[in-house]
């Protein structure tokens, strides 16, 4: 579906989706899909938020997107570090695409989209609202209920659900102090 009230309105332009993706789930799938049907091309972009301990690794997190995005011909993942403005324009990405979700993303993601609009002002930073759906899920959310057990199968894609078992399982056995592979 490719913005049928305006066609070729967005169509050449690229938009870029940054997010942890720690890992993805269905909620950012929407997103991505809903982009991609939106923009020319979405580049998907796997950043380091230094804030946060990440399970998987930078490189298992794009495998995973890119898994999950692959049967959308126009969507790219990546990763990326330092400023995401900067990324942008090296991408040739005139829009900076976010979801949010309930309230509470408001006031963070408006810090953020101001700040980014100071640092570069030719970056249009544009929302999407998440599926109703999705609106209360989270990655962390997604591993406090993979690692007591529950089902995860409508949260995540597949392959997340079984990635995402496989190491928590490789965590469960390994000696304190050790995990398999420290994330980026
Ligand atoms: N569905 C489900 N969950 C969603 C979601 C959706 N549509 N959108 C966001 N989330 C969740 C994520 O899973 C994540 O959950 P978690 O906290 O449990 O991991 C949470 O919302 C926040 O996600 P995200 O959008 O990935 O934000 P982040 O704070 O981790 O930011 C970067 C990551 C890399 C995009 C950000 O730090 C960044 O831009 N860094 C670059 C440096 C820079 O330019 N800084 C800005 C200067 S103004």
């Amino acid at each position: 579906m490719m913005n049928e009230a305006h066609p070729g309105y967005t169509e050449g332009i690229t938009a870029v989706y940054p997010g942890s993706f720690d890992p993805a789930t269905n909620g950012h799938l929407d997103i991505i899909r809903r982009g991609a049907g939106a923009f020319g091309r979405l580049i998907v972009a796997v950043g380091i938020n230094a804030g946060k301990n990440p399970l998987f690794s930078a490189s298992e997190r794009v495998q995973l997107l890119s898994e999950a995005c692959a049967d959308l011909p126009n969507v790219a993942i990546t990763t990326f570090d330092g400023l995401l403005v900067k990324f942008a324009r090296q991408q040739g990405a005139k829009v900076i695409l976010k979801g949010l979700r309930a309230v509470s993303d408001f006031e963070y993601e408006f810090q953020m989209a101001l700040a980014n609009r100071r640092l570069a002002p030719d970056v249009e930073t544009m929302f999407m609202m998440t599926s109703a759906e999705h609106l209360y899920l989270s990655s962390s959310l997604v591993k406090e209920i993979a690692r007591l057990q529950g089902d995860i199968s409508v949260l995540v894609p597949e392959n997340v659900e079984v990635r995402l078992k496989e190491r928590l399982l490789v965590q469960s056995v390994a000696p304190l102090g050790k995990s398999e592979e420290p994330g980026v």
